[in-house]
């Protein structure tokens, strides 16, 4: 089980023998940072996406049946994340917003942690029992294992900024309904929006299918760049197994490490 509070060395070599380095092969170091098989597009901001990548599209956004709903709520979602100007604007619209069922059984707003002006933005699904009580994304047996890999690449969360689909946490930790997550849709995008990160690391199923609307199965779509336009600009967004789905199959940690590999090459392009 992973241990609370800050990894230590203990943990990464853990993680590290999770993700299948677990035997000495050579005196030498190697340097796996270098071995990066993810491809990688070259970033063009305010451009035209090059032809090879694709170009993702929020699920519902792309479903214009979906669009058509005269779902009042979901109106009036739009029409309140967009006038937000800022993040805190948006959150404290987040806060009064009674258009989602979930804020009934939910403490509080999961709203966001981390670095605003981050490059990197990543996207879980929804808050868990830790994250409802302490009002942050991924504090929870997860978000440690989200950290270690994050650590394992260099960063933290004064470098990346992290929120959910879907900022209540749903009941009992059942997965949030396709209409729950309609409705929380236009608040995730304006985050990102305002948030403006050069990369956005999809955590999970739900938030690739969501946010990208790539149907494959993840253990397919994993792992390779889309482009993904933010409202503002065309960014690069990847998707990644969610880490609560890594704590459940330690063996996939290879291919998370990979993508995460992929996204320091990415930063450090
Ligand atoms: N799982 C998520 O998708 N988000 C969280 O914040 C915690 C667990």
């Amino acid at each position: 089980m992973m241990p609370f509070g800050d990894p230590t060395a203990r943990d990464l070599l853990d993680f590290y023998r999770d993700a299948g380095a677990d035997a000495l092969v050579g005196e030498e170091p190697v340097d796996r940072f270098a071995a990066v098989d993810a491809p990688v597009a070259p970033i063009a901001p305010r451009e035209p996406a090059p032809d090879r990548v694709a170009r993702a599209m929020p699920a519902p956004l792309a479903d214009p049946q979906a669009l058509a709903a005269p779902d009042e709520a979901a109106v009036s979602a739009r029409a309140a994340a967009k006038s937000a100007g800022t993040l805190t604007e948006l959150r404290a619209i987040l806060e009064t917003f009674e258009g989602c069922g979930l804020k009934a059984t939910a403490s509080r707003v999961v709203f966001g942690d981390g670095n605003p002006q981050a490059r990197v933005m990543l996207v879980g699904e929804a808050p868990g029992r830790d994250e409802d009580i302490e009002g942050l994304p991924f504090v929870g047996r997860s978000g440690k294992l989200l950290d270690l890999m994050l650590a394992a690449i260099g960063l933290d969360r004064t470098s990346v900024y992290i929120a959910n689909i879907v900022p209540w946490r749903p009941p009992g930790n059942r997965d949030p309904s396709p209409h729950e997550s309609a409705i929380c849709l236009p608040f995730i995008l304006r985050q990102i929006e305002l948030v403006d990160p050069d990369f956005l690391v999809c955590l999970g199923k739900p938030s690739m299918q969501t946010l990208l609307g790539i149907k494959e199965p993840i253990t397919k779509a994993r792992g390779r760049w889309v482009i993904f336009n933010t409202g503002r600009r065309d960014i690069r967004a990847i998707a990644t197994f969610h880490p609560a789905f890594l704590l459940r199959s330690p063996l996939q940690k290879r291919f998370a490490w990979r993508d995460y590999l992929a996204v320091k090459k990415a930063l450090d392009g």
